[in-house]
């Protein structure tokens, strides 16, 4: 018998679990599918997964499933065209550029001597990431051309990802940034995240804090916008609010976590996103 839905996932969170009890209290015929046990005939045969929300931490895992479901007319809740966007920072980036969405000033140098040419020119200090990555990993703060070079260096031992140098300005802020968890086109819930202690990053699995953030028109104007230049449908939003920009959107997650938003503001995510995905079957 086929499901109505099914949670696709390889790593079982707080968040994946309270998916599938929402799904339970529901009544709707959900499944778990572990992905690291999944194989898929990839021709015309038909599959069986009803709706899938997609749910995978590795992002390749995540990236290419949904390929491969999507590839055979499975709804798969982000769509393969978000998993591309959303989960690259750069291909984010030019898409909020192109729809005009307030963004941190951004630029990419494809070799480390292009890369200390480009800080020379801006000046320090700037913010290194991994076009793909998140929990804050491997993003530095640049303070000067020998930090630079030194983390620079170690990075030209690395995946050839790593070779790919995207600069950020750092964002004039208070310690903290927002994260808007949206759902079709409503914020259903924000929070502001609170950089732990020593930490300039606002990552809760850095030790930040976090605290409610009220949605405000401004904040759900952006975020519209935001998730509708990545095609997204269930997303996380980061911002900052820049002194001198006002709210800037630097990330759009397309699996992301809900844990400590649903414990500050008290609203029923995984709820919200079992109706949602029910609604979304084609
Ligand atoms: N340009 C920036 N200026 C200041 N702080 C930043 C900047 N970019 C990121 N941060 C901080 O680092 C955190 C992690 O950055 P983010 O781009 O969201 O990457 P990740 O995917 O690892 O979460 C942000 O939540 C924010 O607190
Ligand atoms: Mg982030």
């Amino acid at each position: 018998m086929s499901s109505r839905l099914s949670i696709l996932y390889d790593t079982i969170r707080w968040e994946e679990k309270a998916l599938f009890d929402a799904a339970k209290t529901k009544g709707v015929d959900a499944k778990m599918v572990d992905c690291k046990n999944l194989f898929v005939n990839l021709d015309k045969s038909k599959e069986d997964f009803g709706t899938v929300i997609q749910r995978c931490v590795s992002y390749y895992r995540s990236l290419h499933s949904t390929a491969a479901l999507e590839g055979k007319e499975v709804n798969v809740i982000n769509s393969l065209n978000t998993s591309i966007f959303a989960g690259n920072k750069l291909f984010t980036h030019m898409l909020l550029v192109k729809h005009g969405i307030p963004t941190p000033f951004s630029a990419v140098a494809f070799s480390e001597d292009a890369a200390l040419g480009l800080l020379e020119k801006r000046g320090y200090p700037m913010v290194l990431k991994p076009t793909i990555g998140s929990w804050g990993r491997m993003i530095a703060l640049l303070k000067d051309r020998d930090s630079a070079q030194g983390i620079m260096e170690t990075r030209e031992r690395m995946y050839p990802i790593y070779q790919v140098y995207y600069l950020e300005e750092f964002v004039n802020r208070p310690p903290r940034d927002i994260r808007a968890i949206m759902i079709e086109d409503r914020v259903v819930a924000a929070i502001y995240r609170y950089s732990g202690d020593g930490q300039w990053k606002t990552n809760m699995a850095l030790g930040g804090r976090a605290e409610e953030c009220k949605i405000t028109k401004e904040l759900e104007d952006v975020c519209v916008k935001a998730k509708n230049a990545v095609q997204g449908q269930i997303v996380g939003i980061d911002l900052m609010e820049s002194k001198e920009k006002g709210l800037v959107v630097h990330e759009i997650n397309n699996t992301t976590e809900y844990k400590n938003t649903v414990r500050v503001t008290g609203v029923d995510i995984p709820a919200l996103m079992i109706d949602y995905a029910i609604k979304s079957r084609k």
